[in-house]
């Protein structure tokens, strides 16, 4: 069910939320640059999966995207009149080191090069994604991540990027969603490389935290700068359909394999005895060699989070155990993803408990709703209530995490303009920015000054 929700909000400070906190919006390269031939790029996993017949809706893929590659400086511009401290955005590994090996291709550093300089001169602070799912398609046809030496050829290309960029770049993100990469790429099928092996998925989540943690290293190695190197994680906030054991075992599975998979590791340096003995039965046990885990772990400057919706959960087949129950009769986005702020209010509190000591910022949030052109308004804007209202409602929902004090210090909208979304392709629109993908014009939505103005106001309380 989508609910239209049109009743005015005025723009205010929110509740909770410091002077100091950081305000900033997201993309990654492959959703947005285009360009996928040029300056030496070669194919990555995506580029592969989005021309797979039936692999992404509508036979869309990433060839052109916004043509933000050629578009950059005209988006920085659309980030400084959002007032914005801060661009999450990813670099493209095929972009940089052409096939995952050998040496930095320095066309495509250079673009990385400009957009870093581009933003520093407008006061906007880069922050680095150095994988958002892109990986050089050459890699993958030497095994991928459940390779282990996929950890390692990562590494070296955060090194490269680290000497490029390091002495402007001063907040790396190693992996986004590593839950994703893994579970949708390797076992799911729905996301590049479209593989489903259940055993290939932990193998893949365990190379993906060796390689976070390798690359970790070398970005503080090499960085000139003092770096803040961190980790985006998209939690799975699982609860069970009913009080039922088993729904509630659900649940425990759920939270396992989609949680603590990632942040015990990372955090806490070992998998959680739970989620090894569901793996023992489908062999499926992390690859763990010695050292591993120490690598893994060494202590992160900050945590990013990335929330969208939780998931109520009930019994499922093996090897997983639980199922999603779609909640059809609550309010949703467009994807159609329930809106339910109130989840990240409690996984932020369940982190800052659980997890305690790491900065948290908000590394995404936000919504696809069917925004059109034919919805500009006289002022030129695109009217987007919907988004409004749910950015006011997960701000809110941050505010109040912080009062039961988990230490939140930023948020990054997803995203700034409309792009490429996976294997929804075009259709769903997440922007700020409306992209139009015949012209390529831009049109600024009602939220992105919505979102202007409460930071604003913000930052002036
Ligand atoms: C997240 C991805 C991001 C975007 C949003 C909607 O899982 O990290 O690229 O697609 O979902």
């Amino acid at each position: 069910m989508t609910v239209a929700r049109t009743e005015p909000l005025r723009t205010r400070a929110v509740e909770g939320l410091p002077a100091d906190f950081v305000w900033g919006a997201a993309t990654s390269a492959y959703q947005i640059e285009g360009a996928v031939a040029e300056d030496g790029r070669t194919p990555s996993i995506w580029d592969t999966f989005s021309h797979t017949p039936g692999a992404v809706a509508n036979g869309d893929h990433g060839d052109a995207a916004c043509d933000h590659y050629h578009r950059m400086p005209e988006d920085v511009a659309l980030l400084a009149d959002l007032g914005l401290d801060a661009y999450r955005f990813s670099l493209s590994w095929p972009r940089i080191q052409p096939g995952g090996k050998g040496p930095a291709n320095a066309r495509g550093l250079a673009f990385y090069d400009r957009l870093v300089d581009e933003l520093l001169a407008r006061d906007i602070t880069p922050w680095v994604t150095l994988y958002h799912w892109d990986l050089p398609q050459e890699l993958e046809d030497e095994g991928g991540w459940p390779v282990r030496d996929t950890a390692h050829r990562f590494a070296e290309y955060a090194g490269i990027a680290a000497d490029a960029l390091g002495d402007r770049v001063t907040h790396w993100i190693t992996l986004n969603e590593p839950y994703c990469s893994a579970m949708l790429g390797y076992y799911v099928g729905v996301h590049a490389p479209g593989r489903r092996h259940f055993p290939d998925f932990t193998k893949a989540a365990h190379h993906l935290l060796l390689g976070h943690g390798l690359a970790a290293e070398q970005v503080r190695a090499r960085a000139a700068r003092p770096a803040e190197v961190g980790i985006t994680v998209n939690p799975v906030v699982a609860q069970p359909f009913s009080d039922a054991p088993e729904d509630v075992e659900a649940a425990r599975r759920a939270d396992a394999l989609g949680t603590r998979l990632y942040l015990d590791p990372l955090v806490h340096g070992r998998y959680p005895e739970d989620l090894l003995a569901d793996l023992a039965p489908h062999r499926a046990e992390p690859p763990v060699q010695d050292g591993d885990l120490r690598t893994i772990a060494a202590p992160l400057d900050f945590l990013g989070v990335n929330y969208y919706f939780r998931d109520v959960v009930r019994p499922g087949d093996e090897p997983r155990g639980y199922r999603s129950v779609p909640q059809t009769d609550r309010p949703s986005t467009a994807m159609p993803w329930e809106i339910y702020p109130q989840g990240l209010t409690d996984l932020l509190v369940r982190i800052s408990r659980e997890y305690p000591g790491l900065p948290l910022y908000i590394t995404e949030n936000g919504a696809a709703f069917d925004d059109t052109r034919a919805a500009v308004d006289a002022t030129g804007q695109i009217q987007d209530p919907e988004r409004i209202a749910f950015l006011a409602e997960h701000l809110q929902a941050i505010g109040r995490a912080r009062g039961a004090g988990a230490d939140v210090r930023g948020y990054f909208c997803w995203s700034l303009m409309d792009n490429f979304e996976w294997a929804y392709g075009y259709a769903k629109r997440f922007g700020l920015v409306h992209v139009d993908y015949a012209t390529q014009r831009r049109t600024p939505k009602a939220s992105a000054e919505w979102l202007r103005d409460t930071a604003a106001a913000c930052r002036q309380q």
